[in-house]
């Protein structure tokens, strides 16, 4: 071949034959792009697009009712938003549920506000994926799973009726709410973790939980950078803890009982340099976070339902009377006891069933989803809700109705979501459920009470809460 043959190949066609291609490579993308089919709805204005719908809603705790309902009406289950300058694709149904919740890390991933990212920090497992993810929920679920909480039943007992000697007994009035969230995060602190809890601790935890869903300015005076300096004194509160929890391991100076603590854990893992003193703090801050609205909510809905529904509250006392009579004055309850309390969990369920602590969650696509012979585009964000199964006639018979006994037969897959599923399903399930069944047993059998505000509304800010705190009368009462 001639010098000149060669040139011309190596410097002209080639070159030229490879940008053909990648522009025919570059148009065929294009070109699948446009054929994407994405999901009915519409978007709003320019980046708020219907956030703002979206918040009067919320605030209204009608989320469902005039946000999601009336576009599921016009659209079907899934459809297009955009949310807080994010596209965004609400998808409702259990078959949507379980798509989303068990392709996490393949398809999607927790998609958090950079507020809440921040203050609860980027090494805690909401924040984690895949492998990092499985293994810090080992450790933390080894102690909030049902092997674990078996041996904290007494000890939640005796907290339990402790709390309500020293702040129930003498009272006549009590907010339900926040006595359960005072109780709730002393639970968390004292019981799961051995943390004693101080003066003062409850309030700066809620001044960072308060920032969570507040835009992540941090002005001075702003939530955000309240909640950001709450967060600082917490973390320095933590570290201590953690120092002289390791100091102790180190030194062989831990009791046998304390040893088995989710925070012993955790040092535990810190000093085989497993885990970060880092993954420590901000996995400690997460689950105050995770434990504290929503148990409180679940045993408030459940005590409003138990009063607007006499005839279950008969049931729900009769369980708990008769576990009673076979016990000796004083003597706590066991696991066996709890497994009694079947027509409770019913009437709990029940009630998160109609009152979900959470809305749902959001979820960013890691790549193109097709789902439904529509595209989830990579980066566009997917809300699941659990309304979308839990109000919907085809699963729930009349969905409207408080119905405990709907419990007896079992219910499909993905269809009662209080708790998520798949690999982000709720971790702290078994504690959230003790929490609950220990104190309806113990207020049931010790006090007559009603509520004070029959008619009190729920506000959401962003979770759901009673609006009055949900008071309650009460007086001591003689079985
Ligand atoms: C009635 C009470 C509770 C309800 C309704 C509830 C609900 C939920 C839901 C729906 C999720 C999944 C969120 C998602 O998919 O993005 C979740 C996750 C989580 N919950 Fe709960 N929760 C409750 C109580 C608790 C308690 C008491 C704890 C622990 C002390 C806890 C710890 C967690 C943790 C650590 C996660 C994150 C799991 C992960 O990312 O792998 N929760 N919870």
């Amino acid at each position: 071949m001639s010098m000149d043959i060669m040139y011309f190949l190596s410097c002209v066609l080639f070159p030229l034959l490879l940008l053909i291609f990648f522009n025919f490579l570059r148009h065929k993308q294009q070109s699948n792009k446009d054929k994407r089919k994405l999901p009915p709805g519409k978007m709003g204005f320019p980046l708020i697009g219907e956030t703002m719908q979206f918040f009067n809603a919320q605030r209204r705790n009608k989320l469902y009712e005039e946000f999601v309902h009336p576009r599921i009406a016009k659209h079907g289950k899934i459809f297009k938003t955009r949310l807080i300058g994010s596209p965004t694709v609400i998808v409702n149904g259990a078959d949507a549920n379980k798509f989303l919740l068990s392709n996490e890390f393949k398809l999607v991933k927790s998609s958090w506000p950079s507020s809440s990212v921040h203050l609860m920090g980027k090494d805690s497992i909401m924040e984690k994926d895949g492998e990092r993810h499985r293994f810090l929920r080992g450790v933390i679920g080894t102690s909030l799973g049902y092997a674990g909480l078996e041996s904290l039943v007494p000890k939640l007992c005796n907290f339990v009726k402790l709390y309500l000697v020293k702040n129930w007994h003498g009272q006549e009035e009590i907010s339900l709410y926040k006595s359960t969230k005072v109780l709730t995060f002393s639970i968390v602190f004292e019981c799961l973790l051995g943390i004693n809890v101080e003066q003062g601790m409850l309030d700066t935890f809620e001044r960072v939980l308060e920032g969570v869903f507040s835009p992540a300015i941090k002005f001075p005076g702003s939530k955000f950078w309240r909640a950001m300096k709450a967060r600082k004194e917490i973390e320095k509160m933590i570290v201590k803890v953690v120092r002289e929890k390791r100091k102790e391991m180190e030194e062989g100076r831990l009791e046998r009982e304390e040893d088995r603590m989710l925070m012993s854990k955790l040092v535990y893992g810190m000093i085989q340099g497993e885990i970060s003193e880092k993954e420590i703090i901000d996995n400690v801050v997460l689950l105050v976070f995770a434990a504290h609205d929503t148990t409180s909510f679940a045993v408030a809905m459940t005590f409003k339902m138990m009063a607007q529904h006499p005839d279950c509250y008969d049931k729900v006392l009769q369980e708990h009377v008769n576990i009673m009579r076979n016990k000796r004055w004083g003597e706590s309850l066991n696991i066996e006891d709890i497994k009694k309390m079947k027509y409770t969990w019913q009437v709990a369920r029940e009630s998160m069933r109609l009152f979900p602590p959470i809305f749902g969650s959001f979820r960013k696509a890691i790549i193109d989803i097709e789902y439904e012979g529509f595209t989830i585009p990579k980066g566009w964000k997917v809300l699941w809700t659990t309304y979308g199964t839990h109000y919907n006639e085809k699963y729930f018979k009349d969905p409207l109705s408080f119905n405990p006994s709907r419990f007896d037969e079992g219910i499909g897959q993905y269809v009662f979501v209080p708790f998520g599923g798949g690999p982000r399903v709720c971790a702290g399930y078994q504690l959230a459920k003790l929490n609950i069944l220990i104190l309806v047993h113990y207020v049931v059998t010790q006090y007559e009470w009603s509520l004070l505000h029959p008619n009190e509304t729920v506000t959401m800010d962003p979770l759901p809460f009673p609006s009055l705190g949900m008071p309650i009368k009460i007086s001591p009462k003689h079985i």
